[in-house]
């Protein structure tokens, strides 16, 4: 018997760690550095030549990333919270700086080094991008909460 929900886990991003990937002009990965790779639950390889937006997560308002890009082209630093999806459908949160990459004067690419993120953080910029997503979109996030016990018995009845 099959359960009709799925449940999505949150990654913790190590304290001592920085995430880093970098992008090409049009948004596709270039590099991704280890911890990058083990925290989105991807190979390395099956993240290059893919644009960036394969770990966006839905609940992202676009809003953050129309200023992103703006942001960039304008050869400025932009900076801010990002819910990421993992490949296996879970998320986990960074704070994100997204800058461009200049050799000989002239920019090549972007890179990204993202840092871990506070609980309360987390939770403050989730309201945040609820409201944000339902004023750009008109949709609504639901959370689901199960009790303990009658999970386990869905768990149970599945195996
Ligand atoms: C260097 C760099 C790093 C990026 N990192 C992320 C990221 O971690 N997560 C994400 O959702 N988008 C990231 N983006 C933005 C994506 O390119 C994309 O704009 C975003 O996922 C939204 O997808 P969309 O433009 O198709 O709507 C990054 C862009 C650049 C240039």
């Amino acid at each position: 018997m099959e359960t009709a929900f799925d449940m999505f886990y949150e990654t913790e991003v190590p304290e001592e760690e920085l995430i880093v990937s970098r992008a090409d002009f049009s948004g596709k990965i270039t590099y991704v550095n280890e911890t990058f790779a083990d925290i989105s639950g991807y190979e390395p390889s099956e993240l290059i030549g893919q644009p960036h937006n394969v770990i966006r997560h839905p609940d992202m308002p676009k809003s953050l990333f129309t200023d992103l890009w703006d942001t960039i082209k304008n050869g400025d630093v932009w900076h801010g919270y990002v819910k990421n999806l993992r490949k296996d459908g879970g998320y986990y949160w960074v704070y994100a700086r997204v800058s461009t990459v200049m050799k000989d004067k002239k920019p090549v690419e972007y890179k990204s080094v993202r840092e871990p993120v506070s609980r309360e953080k987390a939770t403050e910029m989730q309201d945040l991008y609820d409201k944000l997503r339902s004023e750009e979109e008109g949709t609504t996030r639901v959370v689901l909460y199960i009790n303990n016990d009658k999970l386990k018995a869905a768990q149970a009845l599945e195996e």
